[in-house]
């Protein structure tokens, strides 16, 4: 495959850095790398001259397979490290673990880091493209990416108009912002739902709707992307129990039953069934969650695919 178009950033740290027209080239270069991956032979060649380093500081189950997936699919050759398997359990700082990997010369690394702004001090420091697997409570651009891609092909190709309501654990997600802002540029309208104590108070600022009535907020959607709740990252209680949680703002069969128009079911996963989702609700025939997770190799595929394609032509071809 060619690029013909080129993204605007040389590393994908945030939906927030990306241009509307980032966004849509990617959304649409994700498209044809799905075709490649629904054929017999799932492979390209197109990054076979690329090393990518995937570096996962905090765990991962979904993005970082599906990243050496579509690292695969692409030819390149990949390492994955752990931080905790690795030397940063001796002392050794980021920026001497990534220069360390950097000196076996690789070209691209994919991080997922519990500090935000982690990607942006690398991107400061070394000459490798970088992807933000997530950082902390800030964003995750390719869950995101995906996201949209899997509400694009379950909606008909258009985002403009559409009602998405985001529900849950706002506050402590980093997939919150990363759809928020992604969903905008798309031309979508984003609602945020879920309980005082876990919707921030500056959001509406970002021009999202804000809702405390889980009824009013899956009446008024076409998609309801639901956020599990992140208790490894709440040092105080922000919710009486885990069962009052599922009666007061969970996405129960009941409350699903009484809507009188179909609503598309999406989470990015881990989910905690029973909490923020009826298992009833999230094995649905409206619910589009292992898409999302299908789709997600075929986003990753075109965002290595394009920062390489923008890596190679900066330095005249030579990387
Ligand atoms: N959606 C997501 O980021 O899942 P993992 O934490 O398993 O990668």
């Amino acid at each position: 495959m060619a690029a013909d178009q080129q993204l605007s950033v040389q590393h994908v740290l945030g939906i927030k850095y990306l241009l509307a027209s980032d966004v849509e080239l990617i959304l649409d270069t994700a498209l044809q790398f799905k075709e490649v991956i629904n054929r017999p032979i799932k492979k390209v060649p197109s990054l076979r001259d690329t090393t990518v380093a995937n570096l996962f500081f905090e765990n991962s189950t979904r993005t970082r397979i599906s990243f050496e997936l579509a690292e695969k699919r692409l030819s390149a050759d990949t390492v994955n490290f752990s931080a905790a398997s690795s030397s940063v359990k001796k002392g050794e700082t980021l920026l001497d673990t990534v220069n360390n990997i950097l000196a076996m010369k690789v070209d691209m690394v994919v991080m997922r880091h519990p500090a935000p702004g982690a990607h942006h001090f690398l991107a400061s420091k070394i000459n490798a493209s970088i992807i933000n697997a997530g950082d902390g409570t800030h964003e995750h651009p390719t869950q995101a990416l995906l996201d949209a891609y899997s509400m694009r092909d379950a909606l008909g190709g258009d985002l403009r108009g559409k009602k998405v309501c985001i529900f849950g654990d706002v506050t402590h997600s980093r997939v919150a912002l990363s759809n928020i802002f992604c969903l905008q540029k798309l031309g979508a309208h984003v609602r945020v739902c879920g309980p005082p104590t876990l919707i921030p108070k500056h959001i509406s600022s970002l021009g999202v709707e804000v809702s405390y009535d889980v009824d009013d907020s899956l009446a008024w959607c076409d998609v309801a992307n639901v956020l599990r709740i992140q208790l490894e990252r709440q040092d105080t209680k922000f919710i009486p129990s885990l069962r009052e949680y599922n009666r007061y703002f969970g996405i129960t069969r009941e409350r699903v039953d009484r809507l009188d128009k179909p609503v598309i079911i999406m989470h990015p996963g881990p989910i905690n069934r029973g909490v923020e989702i009826d298992t009833s609700v999230a094995d649905s025939e409206h619910s589009i969650i292992l898409e999302q997770v299908e789709n997600g190799v075929a986003v990753r595929m075109a965002v290595l695919y394009l920062l390489a394609a923008r890596r190679k032509t900066e330095s005249g071809g030579l990387v």
